[in-house]
């Protein structure tokens, strides 16, 4: 099946401005990017951010506040600290050997790191590599990582496989089968989520009363470090 997969995605590689870099921070930035938002509305983002901060010392040098405010519409603003917390360990100390120590690195992150930025033969396992593997129930190795990524989101999609133009259609098992819907974010989940990143759109344009917020919103996000609250006013939070 890897001839086949290889020889698409010779023709059908979808040009994305991380895949023309080994740069581990750079690698790191487009992971934690991609983990929950989708790649067109990461490109333009993930190119602002290296112009801005173009290496780990750069980022560590950011204030948090604005980091927070860099990562908004990007959604999941944890996301911008934990980024911020794992760069400042690197500069600190390197590269560790074992990845998912840093702060918000997790299996699949670690493994895209090592394959895309250090050259490791391993398979960062997202959702669409995942349903291809199982679909196809074969197991592709780390080079086959970037072709199963673009295959798995835009021809082996989860509802409405395109399988007549799939080119591993011929050996899939699955040809033709689509998979049952997802559950569906629960409606509190979604809410509390927008009223989240509403209250904290307000905090990031300026300090505001905490009274003039919601409070349930404000406790979370003071939880998370994305704010604090001082004698009654919320605002993004300063050093570290
Ligand atoms: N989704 C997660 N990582 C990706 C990558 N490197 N390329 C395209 N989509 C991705």
């Amino acid at each position: 099946m890897e001839v086949e997969l290889l020889a698409w995605f010779a023709q059908h590689a979808r040009d994305l401005p991380w895949r023309r870099t080994r740069d581990p921070y750079a690698i790191l930035v487009s992971e934690v990017m991609l983990q929950q938002t989708q790649v067109e509305r990461v490109v333009p983002r993930y190119l602002r951010w290296l112009e801005r901060w173009p290496t780990t010392e750069a980022l560590a040098l950011a204030a948090p506040a604005e980091v927070i405010v860099e990562w908004q519409g990007l959604g999941y603003n944890r996301r911008a600290l934990t980024l911020h917390r794992a760069v400042r360990q690197v500069t600190e100390l390197g590269w560790p050997t074992d990845l998912t120590t840093l702060p918000g690195v997790g299996p699949y992150t670690a493994a895209a790191l090592r394959n895309f930025a250090f050259g490791d033969d391993v398979l960062p396992r997202d959702v669409n590599v995942g349903r291809v593997e199982r679909r196809t129930g074969h197991s592709f190795d780390g080079a086959a990582a970037q072709a199963l990524m673009d295959l798995g989101a835009t021809i082996c999609l989860a509802r409405i496989p395109r399988c007549s133009v799939c080119p591993l259609a011929e050996a899939c098992p699955s040809r033709g089968t689509r998979d049952e819907p997802a559950r569906r974010q629960s409606r509190f989940e979604g809410s509390f989520r927008q009223r989240r990143a509403a209250a904290l759109r307000l905090v990031v344009t300026s300090p505001r009363a905490a009274e003039e917020l919601d409070p349930d919103a404000v406790g979370s996000l003071e939880r998370d470090g994305l704010v604090v609250v001082d004698h009654g006013v919320v605002r993004l939070p300063s050093e570290p």
